[in-house]
């Protein structure tokens, strides 16, 4: 514990309080440590509350975390960020808790799992947010997080230490001089406002689903300050870790669809993600988020166990085994595929360094109940699943060694001729190496590992697997178009009996028809009801019973818009398009959709509706398929 603060304590911060001088030598000094550590500076409880009391104060609605598996989102292992679990609201979903939303997301991204030990990265973090779906946007959004950063009554950070970056405009969107200007009558000075591109300053999760530009909070780390600096002095000083970035505030205007930006969103939008561990970091004015009082515990539970001093070793332990309590308590459990298997490399890796830092067999046990013991207040299932986890923790620990020693005699006797991408999946595969292991261990000794080689084993390896399914569900090839042409019709009268039910927010986000059924994804938030998927299909076969017509008029693009008939938000169109509706008059008709057809005449073709399956695409879509039988 003495050690742990007297050589935690900075040079800069010793410069704010002199009187700790950076080294406790005595009794008295490391009392005043503790006590500094502790009482003076802002907790990361209180943090996390002073967070979600500012916003709710300004009118918005505390929702609580969503697990890190998302819940109706097959696409992701993990929520990544904490938009990812409102994807459907900032879609035009409404959300039942209003327009201004705050809450604390727990995330999961292992993408940088190389980078951790370092100062700022980790694989798991609780990012805080706030949301306005439809309501305020940049005006407010900046002013609160200037507000909030700086003010007494909030984090009281230093302004003069605060860098923002803009979006510089490219052939989607214009340069955000908004935002730009915002800041500067918030007090930051135009020199240390940066424009930057869309690599950096624009936000969004894959190929579909809302995006926008963003404007990014940075705070600068170091001893004396940097004071100004010039673009490229910024841009060093960001990838020197000498400024971390603390606040993401995203407008998220645009949707994109299959990677292109297809056009805006029918609301103006405000997500904002400002990662706990990196603001806790400045706020407690320490040089990584592994020295805040996140970590410290954790760390200090590793130093009684360790017998040698890695510092990143130490990080990897204490990073590994916290993401991996969170994993467990949100009902993951280490296995070969999907989220199983990112719990088992975690859990694997930290038993490899563990040992290096010559810790005891089972000391992880210990280190995920100190883990426990700190976020218990905050997130109460660990404390529920406590024996849970720790005993899941120590399973996966024993099954590892049963192999390690096995597969570490193997390393060593292929590594003497190099490793190839087949070897690295041999040692995954027979002695439960995950990749990152056997990339370490080959590192150690300066030898290299074919990374493309080992992913091409491994998509054999899973292929397989997925040959035999698919397989299984290959419908026949036989049909006629005839039955095509009547999905078709029955795709339409679906969207239509779909809002109806569910609302107007559903709209298609693809189609599908073969044959033997019709596929049709559409955006809706939550699972269908029996009862909703019942209406749906009472609705369809009333119109198929009311054998109703079924037309197509050449309109004007801005006519056929008029009429209210369906269409891809953002397509572009031909300036004349067709129509096809569903009923006598277009005015009356039950649907009405720009299509190009073709279609059945009458709907009495069609024969019986029946939905077969409703199941979620991807966050905030479904997917139904029918028959007409
Ligand atoms: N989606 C943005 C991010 O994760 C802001 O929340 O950084």
């Amino acid at each position: 514990m003495w050690n742990y603060y007297s050589r935690r304590a900075s040079k800069w911060e010793s410069e704010l309080l002199p009187p700790l001088a950076g080294h406790c030598q005595n009794v008295p000094e490391f009392f005043l440590c503790c006590f500094y550590a502790t009482f003076i500076h802002m907790q990361s409880e209180e943090i996390r509350q002073k967070f979600l009391d500012f916003f709710e104060k300004r009118g918005h609605a505390v929702i609580p975390s969503a697990p890190l598996v998302p819940e109706n989102d097959p696409s992701v292992l993990f929520n990544t960020a904490g938009m990812q679990p409102l994807v459907p609201y900032l879609l035009g979903v409404p959300h039942p808790k209003g327009k201004r939303i705050v809450d604390v997301q727990k995330c999961v991204r292992t993408q940088d799992i190389d980078e951790v030990g370092d100062a700022t990265h980790d694989t798991f973090f609780e990012m805080l947010g706030n949301w306005s779906l439809g309501d305020y946007f940049k005006e407010d959004a900046i002013k609160w997080s200037f507000e909030l950063l700086t003010s007494k009554e909030g984090f009281g950070l230093d302004p003069k230490r605060l860098y923002i970056t803009c979006f510089e405009g490219d052939s989607n969107a214009p340069k955000d001089t908004v935002s730009a200007d915002i800041w500067e009558k918030v007090g930051i000075p135009k020199n240390r406002i940066y424009f930057m591109g869309a690599k950096s300053n624009w936000w969004s999760v894959g190929e579909n689903g809302p995006c926008g530009s963003d404007t990014e909070m940075f705070y600068d780390t170091t001893e004396i300050g940097l004071g100004d600096l010039s673009i490229e002095e910024f841009k060093q000083a960001d990838k020197e870790q000498k400024v971390v970035e603390i606040w993401n505030n995203v407008f998220m205007e645009y949707e994109k669809k299959d990677g292109k930006i297809i056009g805006k969103l029918n609301n103006q939008n405000v997500d904002t993600g400002a990662g706990l561990e990196r603001l806790t970091l400045v706020i407690q004015k320490w040089k990584s988020i592994f020295d805040t009082d996140l970590f410290t515990d954790t760390i200090e539970k590793i130093n009684e166990f360790a017998t040698d001093d890695n510092e990143r070793s130490k990080r990897i332990v204490a990073d590994h085994v916290r993401t991996s309590v969170f994993l467990i308590g949100d009902n993951v459990t280490p296995s070969n595929t999907d989220q199983g298997y990112v719990l088992r490399r975690l859990l694997r890796r930290a038993v490899m360094h563990a040992d290096k830092l010559g810790m005891k067999p089972s000391s992880l046990f210990w280190i995920a109940e100190t883990v426990i013991e700190k976020y218990k207040n905050v997130y109460p299932v660990l404390e529920q699943k406590k024996e849970t986890i720790k005993t899941e923790i120590e399973k996966e620990e024993q099954k590892f060694r049963k192999t390690l020693k096995d597969g570490i005699k193997q390393f060593e006797k292929i590594s003497s001729h190099g490793i190839s991408g087949k070897d690295a999946f041999i040692l995954f595969s027979t002695y439960g190496f995950p990749f990152e292991i056997t990339k370490e261990l080959a590192l150690e000794k300066n030898i290299s590992v074919d990374d493309k080689e080992f992913d091409e084993e491994f998509k054999k390896h899973q292929d397989l697997s997925r040959v035999g399914a698919e397989k299984k569900f290959k419908g026949g090839l036989g049909g006629t178009d005839e039955k095509t042409i009547q999905y078709h019709t029955a795709t339409h009268l679906l969207h239509q009996a779909l809002r109806t039910v569910l609302g107007s927010h559903v709209s298609q986000k693809g189609s599908n028809i073969t044959p033997e059924r019709l596929r049709f994804d559409f955006i809706h938030s939550q699972k269908m009801t029996d009862e909703e998927k019942k209406k749906v299909e009472e609705i369809v076969n009333e119109k198929i019973g009311q054998a109703l017509h079924v037309n197509v008029v050449t309109l004007k693009k801005e006519e056929a818009e008029k009429t209210g008939a369906l269409h891809f938000f953002g397509e572009k169109y031909p300036d004349e398009v067709t129509v096809y509706y569903i009923g006598d008059t277009i005015d009356q008709a039950f649907s009405k959709e720009f299509c190009g057809g073709p279609h059945v005449k009458n709907t009495s073709e069609l024969g019986h509706f029946k939905i077969s399956k409703e199941e979620a695409v991807s966050q905030g879509v479904r997917r139904i398929k029918a028959t007409l039988e």
